[in-house]
């Protein structure tokens, strides 16, 4: 018989959200998971008036500690097999201490948390109870990326000397929160956001493209923090440059004013023997250069090992991970339900008290999540200071 589909719980999601509806048709992709609870909004009324409103029959709940403390309480196969939190970066830390510690595991969104102190205790309290904590960089979750941290990680390339991690957006380029728009508000403001606007939204997902492919940590940085639309008090555009602990230089880099990009996400490493190139927007193809050769071009799903550049012997599990054959184009929603996927796996593991990987090769961990918040705040440090280098923060 069928393993019971896993029960998700969402922390966030009513009254207009976003980014819950990628989550919530990703959780539903493969029939393993869905969604039976929500917390859906912080007034307690409209949370039930939207939970009513669902497009399929979920639980509501009129906030996070009743939706986790009555958890305690439902027969084993009601219970929550995980939590799903897509609020504002300010409501990241309560809710998730407070699942792990009621024993329920954790896909919170990213950038993990506020400050570097949330970071630290969340990573603290994860490791001491062992329990599986996913934090959605969605990207990571394309096959091509899978591919490309392969292809990086295996040395094909030589030995990376540079690497160019972007995300350019424009839809911050004019005062759009001024608008009163939902997503904009809290962007801006600090409180709600953190210590940086543009590079704690998007920048920490160039940052986790640079590290997920290449495995290469940041050692110092220099960084411009830029604001350039009037009376906003975060930074919208965010430049840093790095070095890494290969010897190696990287420019990690972000903007939300750059009009007419949308989700212009990218990530170009440059090695002794190749170039690799890879585009979010195009996310089914993976470019090669190599000196004095045609340019490779490998289409999720239709890659042959053994053809001059990829090995024979290519991982079994990175060759089954395709969902649909090449040509029937894999996106957004399929990254993002190949880290459900993935992190369904471990929480079965884990439920059944075997060992689970943990390790970042498959979805971003509660410590990649620090990385990412030592990153901002190393940013943040060097921006205000006139030091050509700034030591990264120990996360
Ligand atoms: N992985 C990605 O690609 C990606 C993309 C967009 C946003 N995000 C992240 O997802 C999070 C949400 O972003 P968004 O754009 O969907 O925001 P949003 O404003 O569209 O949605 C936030 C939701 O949280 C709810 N909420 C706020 N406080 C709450 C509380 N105390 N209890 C219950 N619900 C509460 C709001 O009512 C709303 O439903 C952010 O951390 C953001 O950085 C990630």
């Amino acid at each position: 018989m069928a393993a019971k589909p896993l029960n998700v719980g969402l922390v966030g999601g009513g009254k207009g959200a976003f980014i819950v509806h990628p989550h919530q048709k990703a959780i539903h992709f493969d029939g393993t998971r869905r969604v039976v609870a929500g917390a859906l909004h912080p007034d307690p009324k409209i949370a039930l008036e939207e939970a009513a409103k669902w497009p399929y029959p979920i639980k509501g709940y009129v906030s996070y500690d009743e939706m986790i403390a009555a958890n305690a309480t439902l027969p084993a196969d009601q219970k929550l097999d995980y939590i799903l939190i897509v609020t504002p970066n300010f409501v990241h830390f309560d809710p998730a201490m407070k699942a792990m510690k009621a024993g329920i595991p954790v896909f919170c969104e990213k950038p993990l948390c506020l400050n570097l102190k949330e970071a630290r205790t969340l990573v603290k309290t994860a490791r001491k109870l062992n329990i599986p904590f996913c934090v959605a960089h969605t990207y990571l979750g394309h096959w091509t990326s899978r591919l490309a941290r392969y292809i990086v990680r295996s040395g094909l390339l030589g030995e990376v000397r540079w690497v160019d991690a972007y995300y350019l957006q424009g839809w911050l380029a004019s005062k759009l929160e001024a608008t009163g728009q939902q997503q904009a508000s809290w962007r801006v403001d600090p409180k709600r956001a953190g210590g940086s606007g543009c590079g704690g939204d998007i920048g920490t997902h160039a940052l986790m493209q640079l590290r997920y492919v290449t495995g290469l940590e940041i050692t110092q940085l220099s960084a411009q923090l830029e604001t350039f639309v009037e009376g906003r008090q975060l930074d919208d555009h965010f430049t840093v440059y790095c070095k890494l602990n290969n010897g190696g230089t990287a420019l990690v880099r972000a903007s939300q004013i750059c009009i007419g990009r949308k989700n212009d996400l990218g990530l170009t490493v440059a090695g002794t023997k190749g170039t690799l190139e890879w585009k979010q927007e195009d996310p089914e193809r993976l470019t090669i250069f190599l000196p004095n050769q045609p340019d490779r071009v490998y289409w999720r799903g239709a890659v042959q090992p053994g053809d001059g550049f990829l090995p024979k012997d290519m991982p079994a599990d990175l060759m089954a991970e395709p969902t649909i054959p090449s040509g029937h184009p894999e996106a957004f929603h399929d990254a993002f339900a190949r880290l459900h996927r993935c992190f369904e796996a471990d929480v079965r593991k884990w439920q059944a008290g075997e060992s689970f990987s943990n390790d970042g090769s498959k979805y971003a961990t509660v410590e990649d999540g620090l990385t990412g918040i030592a990153f901002l705040e190393t940013a943040l440090k060097s921006a205000a200071s006139n030091a050509k280098w700034t030591k990264f923060i120990k996360a």
